[in-house]
């Protein structure tokens, strides 16, 4: 993980870096550092902590200068500390790093045996001394860049400033994300999207293997042989407010609030009411209506997405799925071959464990597709078709409108494999998609209530542990409750099967325990009534996620958060809204760092 960012132009590059890393934080925020020329001379600033202390410690400077780079770092090698903060400099060469070298300490005791002398823990630093050495042999700092590339085995994306060099930097990537940015008499090179948009919403998605020279009138781009590539420009339809908090307090809550949004989008960008069709464009119908199987590779909460996805494909499609954990797929021997259908989830597209799963399934001959949120990055490169969910840019690490937009996508293409596969009448696809078309009105019924929501939260901001139960459809919901009270507020949480809960959990009911039971009618609804029976007579507290027009529930349960009543297909993309928003208001009352929690980073680049 880690953001990267640079410039070049006639501005000064300063605010043009910080204000690309405070887009890029969410990737990482335990360090950050700028290098620019200022007049030809190299200066560097780089400190322990958020991007704040950067921003203070630049003004305190008076740091000025054009070109530049910069770094918002996620330790992997090296504790966050100064002098592990990036950009790592040797004779005249700055490099800011994100991925990961493995053959580094190989080449450290190479280097060392030179005569080279380290600075940092980290792997990144190699890069500055393995161009540095290049730049005796040629003057070319592209050429010594593609060369010192040749010596690393691992991922990169990486920007190059060199002393004395005012006319360019050069970048280069492999296997983590970089995208480059044109604008009048100005380049710029970011990790990711956001960073660019105030610049320029004209965009190149470097290819694995690139290197790229960032002047003031172009960008050149050559393979890794050196060689001239094109690569095309694409246009993005986010807008800077997009990215920005637009008077929420947190990014969290402003993208838990433009769900309806997110999910309408996503709906339209595919399905034709009329025909009760869906648009899969790269997904063949011959193939979709062959396939035996269908395994959906994710991690966190896009694995969730997918288990859901399992219920209504299996349901609709009658085609057996399995959701595999990405980490875990990658590392069995698992049995898919031609007649598979692999389908990679993930909102960033750059997911290290997704994207090698999504590989591995290629590999055995698996037809591929992806549901990702960012267009060109590398899952849909690499997938053979993408439905794209249209959540707009998810800042907050916690996942929620990238979640709702997921589970959309999954939807339909649950209803896309019923029509081809002939498992599901005209119809009835006409049906699920007028059902999943209704879902934004009902979302905004439900973020309504707020409020419930928070005073909930009050009553329960002590709470040390939270046990969430939910069958079928909200099964996928009752872990995704479990996983964002977990992300951002510390506490201990628990999604569970209901039908589990007798085999283990039942034995953590006490009478401090509150047990999050999402019991809306439909299918499962009878025995959810049980499980509540069963936490009560055990003296637990319940909390009821229920319909609006249910009573019996609400005679059972200590407190009740209330959604419209809705088929199992549109459910879930209720029923998951109180609990994010209870979550959100736990961790803002215990005061952690919502947008950015501890330990984590919002797309892992890693392993
Ligand atoms: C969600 O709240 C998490 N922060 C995390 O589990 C996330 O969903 C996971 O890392 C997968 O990311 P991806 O969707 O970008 O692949």
């Amino acid at each position: 993980m880690c953001g990267i960012v640079g410039y070049v132009g006639s501005q000064n590059a300063v605010p043009v870096l910080t204000a690309g890393l405070r887009r890029l934080e969410y990737r990482g925020y335990d360090s950050a550092g700028v290098a620019v020329l200022d007049h030809g001379v190299l200066r560097v600033l780089r400190c322990q902590g958020k991007l704040r202390n950067l921003e203070k410690l630049v003004a305190a400077e008076s740091l000025c200068g054009t070109p530049g780079i910069g770094h918002t770092r996620w330790a992997t090698h090296g504790r966050p500390s100064d002098t592990n903060a990036h950009p790592h400099v040797w004779q005249g060469v700055a490099v800011v790093h994100n991925g990961i070298i493995e053959n580094h300490l190989a080449l450290k005791a190479e280097l060392i045996r030179a005569g080279h002398i380290f600075s940092s823990e980290t792997d990144s630093e190699i890069f500055a001394h393995l161009i540095a050495d290049e730049l005796h042999r040629t003057d070319d700092l592209a050429a010594a860049v593609r060369e010192a590339l040749r010596c690393v085995q691992g991922t990169y994306a990486l920007a190059v400033l060199r002393e004395g060099d005012e006319s360019r930097i050069v970048v280069a990537k492999n296997a983590s994300p970089l995208v480059l940015g044109r604008a009048e008499g100005e380049s710029f090179a970011a990790s990711d999207i956001p960073a660019l948009l105030e610049h320029t919403r004209d965009v190149i998605f470097l290819e694995d293997g690139d290197v790229a020279v960032l002047q003031r009138d172009g960008i050149s781009i050559t393979g890794a042989d050196g060689s001239p590539v094109e690569r095309p420009t694409r246009r993005v339809d986010w807008t800077p407010i997009m990215a920005e908090k637009g008077g929420h307090k947190h990014f969290m809550h402003k993208e838990i609030f433009e769900q309806p949004r997110a999910v309408a989008d996503t709906i339209r960008s595919r399905a034709s009411m009329e025909e009760g069709d869906l648009y899969l464009e790269g997904l063949d119908s011959e193939v979709l209506r062959n396939v035996s199987r269908v395994v959906i590779v994710a991690c966190g909460t896009s694995y969730h997405a997918g288990l859901y996805g399992k219920c209504f494909i299996e349901s609709f499609a009658r085609l057996p799925v399995e959701v595999d954990l990405a980490s875990e797929f990658r590392y069995r021997d698992p049995v898919v071959d031609s007649s598979v259908l692999a389908v990679a989830i993930s909102q960033s597209g750059e997911t290290l464990d997704t994207l090698a799963a999504l590989r591995e399934a290629k590999k055995r001959g698996c037809s591929t597709a992806a549901v990702c949120n960012v267009v060109g990055a590398a899952i849909p490169r690499e997938a053979g078709a993408t439905l794209y969910t249209h959540a707009g840019p998810e800042i907050g690490v916690a996942s929620t409108k990238c979640f709702t937009t997921q589970v959309t996508a999954m939807a339909m293409l649950a209803v896309k494999l019923g029509r081809v596969r002939g498992t599901l009448s005209a119809e009835e696809a006409r049906r699920h998609l007028a059902e999943l078309s209704s879902a934004p009105k009902l979302m905004e019924k439900v973020l309504r209530q707020e409020q419930a929501c928070a005073d909930l939260a009050r009553r329960y901001r002590h709470l040390s542990g939270c046990l969430f139960l939910g069958r079928g459809p909200q099964h996928p919901i009752a872990l995704e409750g479990a996983l964002k009270l977990k992300e951002i507020s510390y506490v201990h949480a628990e999604g569970y099967a209901a039908g589990e809960m007798k085999h283990g959990p039942i034995a953590l009911i006490d009478p401090e325990l509150p047990v999050v039971v999402i019991a809306p009618r439909g299918p499962g609804y009878e025995k959810m009534l049980g499980n509540i029976e069963e936490v009560r007579a055990r003296g637990g507290q319940v909390i009821a996620i229920c319909s609006e027009s249910d009573s019996r529930v609400p005679g059972l349960a200590d407190h009740v958060l209330r959604v419209p009543d809705a088929p199992p297909l549109v459910s879930p993309l209720l029923t998951v809204l109180p609990l994010q928003l209870f979550a959100y208001h736990v961790a803002d009352m215990r005061g952690t760092d919502v947008d950015q929690p501890r330990n984590l980073a919002k797309s892992v680049t890693v392993e």
